[in-house]
């Protein structure tokens, strides 16, 4: 939803700098400024600085500065809309409606507001039903919790909430549409007889509802189907609570349920969310990116538990974040595990978090153990796992400290590699060792999405050309073919099929025959997945540059030399611009 610059400035106009800053800092009054410390970065002295008259602030400690919006995105760690969003809340704008334009508001803002008047409804039930008040207390979810949450209660009838509906004023088809209610012959609630949890958006607005049966009915939970506000895997719980904490060091709890979310931020760990189901989508990721850019993944040990973190992890890690893996014992979830043994219990089980290359490297040495792979395929699946590895310098001490493992040579694996490379896919068939075959629906490296994609359809390699060089693919192979689809650019153009060019190569063979595997896209989609994945790597290029920026200031700082400003403004520009994914500035309104 691009803003309107009217609406912009009149949220500007109606919100003080001053009073908003106030709320979190202690500021003093120095001249024609004010003071405090920096709530950016920990310190002691205060070097937080904050001009009334020009509606500006800065902190000479960690050079952060701006306005009120700034302030806003920073503070309540959202992007720019989102900021907006909140200060329009407060201000009484509504941002929706450009000036002179009809008071009409999107449907998704009236979806929102019928799911508010339930959340009351449910909230208020919540008070009168002994049974679910006891049930939360019998699960040690205290009512402040309760309310923090907005956990509430849908009674046992049929018209409960429907009613309710209908004198606030809820026009009942659009209650339908928001999953709230269904028709027959009249309109019923959709939720009966659950613990209602609303699941709310990064600004705090009820998108959707997850209801608990309070005995062994099923199914166990009840969700809003999609919506216009709410599309099933798009999201995660507990995400608008969890954006203040995670932004102190960056970082993000996940868990699978909403009540492991509760328990753990009952339990002090106030930046947990849950993922509402099992393997990740791309959608939800980039949520999380939003936020944060270090996950712990924490899920049940049992082996269904492992499988759907192993598969959670590679599009977790595609997405850019470092994530590492908190490992429960089998058979239990982080509630239990915290009614049992209280917060200590799961600080202990953090502090021994795995980075996820050493817990799938883990995962794929215990089959040997137990005899269900050899070692090659053991070889194959870690060099396969290391080469996601960004890091190239790590890499290879991975690459070394697999080969003292697996008592191999470190030359033997990097041929493994190769192999695993060129391997063709192929069907996992059960109970047969795991050969690592990447899914052509769900690639993990974007320099085989953008082959595939060129093979695929040679038409777009101009393009291609303009925005991503040879130089940034990083994998040895795949930049040889790339090479060498340039270097062929113009008998491609003249209809010429890259198969031919390239047919002594297994790895273009093997690219080809995935290629051809894919579902065919009209030219514009194609296009489009161009688009997208040469954002990718322009966010790889300028992390890339970050880190480089990162250890020359380091070096001058070590040194004890002056940091150029200009090198300063760069680090802070890249910082910025990876904060979220580049293609997501805008909101998806
Ligand atoms: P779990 O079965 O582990 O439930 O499902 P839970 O969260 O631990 O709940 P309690 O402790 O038994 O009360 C994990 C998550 O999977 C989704 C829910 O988001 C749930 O929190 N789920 C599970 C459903 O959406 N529907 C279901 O029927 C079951
Ligand atoms: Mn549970």
């Amino acid at each position: 939803m691009p803003f309107d610059a009217g609406v912009v400035a009149e949220i500007q106009a109606k919100s003080d700098l001053l009073q908003y800053v106030s709320q979190y800092v202690t500021l003093k009054r120095q001249g024609r400024e004010y003071v405090g410390l920096c709530p950016f970065h920990s310190e002691k002295t205060p070097s937080f600085y904050l001009n009334a008259e020009k509606q500006v602030w800065h902190c000479h400690g960690c050079s952060a500065g701006g306005d009120l919006i700034k302030f806003v995105e920073k503070y309540e760690n959202v992007d720019f809309p989102a900021a907006l969003r909140l200060l329009a809340a407060r201000a009484g704008v509504v941002l929706q409606e450009a000036p002179g334009a009809q008071r009409r508001r999107s449907e998704r803002e009236a979806v929102y507001e019928a799911n508010a008047v339930a959340r009351r409804f449910f909230a208020d039930q919540l008070q009168r039903d002994k049974r679910s008040l006891e049930y939360l207390r019998k699960r040690g979810i205290a009512p402040e919790t309760a309310v923090a949450f907005g956990i509430g209660y849908a009674p046992d009838g049929w018209e409960g909430l429907t009613k309710a509906l209908e004198r606030s004023g809820v026009d009942l088809m659009l209650a339908e549409r928001a999953g709230l209610v269904r028709q027959k012959t009249g309109y019923y609630d959709f939720f009966r007889n659950r613990l209602m949890f609303p699941i709310y958006n990064l600004t705090g607005e009820v998108m959707a509802f997850g209801g608990r049966a309070l005995a062994d009915e099923t199914p166990k939970y009840l969700n809003t189907p999609n919506t216009v506000a709410y599309t099933k895997g798009a999201h995660v719980y507990g995400l608008h609570l969890a954006r203040r904490a995670a932004s102190a060091d960056d970082t993000l709890i996940v868990v699978e349920g909403y009540l492991d979310a509760i328990a753990l931020h009952q339990a002090g760990f106030k930046n947990a969310v849950a993922s509402l189901g099992t393997a990740f989508t791309p959608e939800q990721a980039r949520e999380l990116r939003r936020v944060a850019s270090k996950l712990y993944l924490c899920f049940d040990g049992d082996a269904a538990g492992q499988a759907a973190t192993a598969r959670s992890i590679d599009m977790l890690v595609e997405e850019g974040l470092a994530v590492s893996i908190v490992v429960l014992p089998a058979g239990t979830d982080p509630d239990e595990l915290i009614l049992r043994g209280g917060a200590e219990a799961f600080r202990t089980l953090l502090a021994a978090a795995q980075r996820w290359v050493d817990f799938k490297i883990e995962l794929a040495c215990d089959r040997i153990a137990s005899k269900f792979a050899s070692k090659s395929d053991i070889a194959r699946e870690a060099m396969s796992v290391i080469a996601l590895v960004r890091d190239p310098i790590e890499r290879d001490q991975y690459t070394k400290a697999m080969a003292r493992r697996l008592d191999v040579s470190e030359a033997a694996l990097r041929q493994a590699r190769l192999h695993s490379l060129k391997a063709p896919p192929r069907g996992n068939v059960e109970g047969a060792p795991i050969r690592r075959a990447p899914a052509p629906t769900q690639p993990v490296s974007i320099e085989r999405d953008l082959l595939q994609l060129i093979v695929s359809r040679p038409e777009l390699l101009p393009e291609a050309l303009e925005s991503i060089a040879a130089d940034d693919l990083e994998q040895p192979e795949f930049r040889a073919v790339y090479e060498r689809l340039g270097y062929h650019a113009r008998d491609l153009a003249r209809g010429v099929n890259p198969i031919t060019l390239f047919d002594e190569d297994p790895i273009v063979a093997d690219l080809t025959r995935m290629a051809l595997a894919l579902p065919p896209l009209p030219y514009e989609d194609d296009r489009h997945r161009l688009a997208l994945i040469a954002a990718r790597f322009e966010r790889r290029r300028r992390e890339r540059r970050l880190s480089s920026v990162d250890a020359e200031i380091n070096g001058l700082i070590t040194s004890d030399r002056a940091v150029p400003e200009a090198l300063r403004d760069e680090y802070n520009a890249l910082a910025a611009s990876l904060r979220g994914p580049a293609e997501h500035t805008r909101e998806q309104d």
